[in-house]
């Protein structure tokens, strides 16, 4: 239990180092994407305190309850429709890869998360050190869908190797996001090939979306320990085997004879 609580205080130092670190590389004039969760809310507070210092920023947050933050820490905020182009979105991950590749949604927002993401010209990554792994998969991947299609979804993603599970709010009914859909966690073990799998998911209808960010963050501060590591995306190992050159005897033969000359 001891050992628990130790380990969960450290993560918190990691994310608020992460977050605070995040917030500032922000300028004034910035529309800030604003994201949701436990390390994203230091991003947000630290954002309120510069606001408060004279920054001028505007904020697009990526759920209510951030939403709600961000208004108590005093940032102002604005919508999608009046801002169609984000600077700079910081927000959090439950899975980060050497590929700077995601798994988020565990706090129920991916939805509006990826919106934002892929709107902003720069999405920064913020973590602690628990978040980065060899492979994504350990975590449930978050699959937000229309409420209709859950027994058929339910049975097709478990057909590709997952088993799922309805989210659930503490009183048992299912979990609502902010959009009025519903989450299944789908646990796949190693997921071997993120972007096949996001493809698969995308193409089934009743599939809002789903909380694989690939291709997205270009950079991840990373809360270790006492200081913050900067992550950018690691390009994979090419499959593709040289192949050998076959030995032209001839040709060896000619620049061998050209040498003599
Ligand atoms: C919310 C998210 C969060 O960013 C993710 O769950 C990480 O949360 P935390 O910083 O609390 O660990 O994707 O939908």
């Amino acid at each position: 239990m001891l050992r628990d609580n130790t380990t969960t205080m450290a993560n918190q130092n990691e994310k608020e180092l992460a977050g605070r670190a995040a917030a500032e590389l922000v300028v004034s004039g910035n529309i800030v994407g604003l994201g949701t969760g436990s390390t994203a809310y230091f991003a947000v507070v630290a954002l309120g305190e510069r606001v408060k210092s004279g920054l001028k920023i505007i904020g697009i947050p990526t759920s209510v309850t951030t939403a709600e933050l961000a208004r108590a820490v005093g940032i102002q905020l604005a919508t999608l429709d009046e801002h169609t182009e984000i600077d700079i979105t910081i927000d959090g991950a439950d899975e980060i890869d050497s590929q700077l590749r995601l798994i988020k949604g565990g706090g129920g927002a991916l939805l509006r998360e990826k919106i934002i993401a892929a709107a902003s010209k720069k999405m920064v990554v913020v973590a602690d050190s628990s978040k980065l792994v060899p492979a994504l998969g350990k975590f449930p991947l978050p699959v937000e869908i229309i409420p209709l299609a859950r027994a058929v979804l339910e049975r097709k993603i478990t057909a590709l190797g997952a088993s799922c599970k309805l989210r659930t709010r503490p009183d048992g009914q299912p979990f609502i996001t902010d959009e009025g859909h519903h989450i299944l966690d789908c646990r796949f073990g190693r997921i071997a090939d993120p972007p096949a799998l996001a493809l698969v998911l995308s193409d089934m209808p009743g599939v809002v979306e789903h909380g694989l960010f690939i291709g997205i963050a270009k950079l991840a501060l990373v809360g270790m320990g006492s200081s913050v590591v900067e992550i950018r995306p690691k390009r994979p190992r090419s499959k593709a085997v040289r192949a050998k050159r076959p030995r032209r005897k001839g040709v060896e033969h000619k620049r061998k004879s050209q040498k003599r000359r």
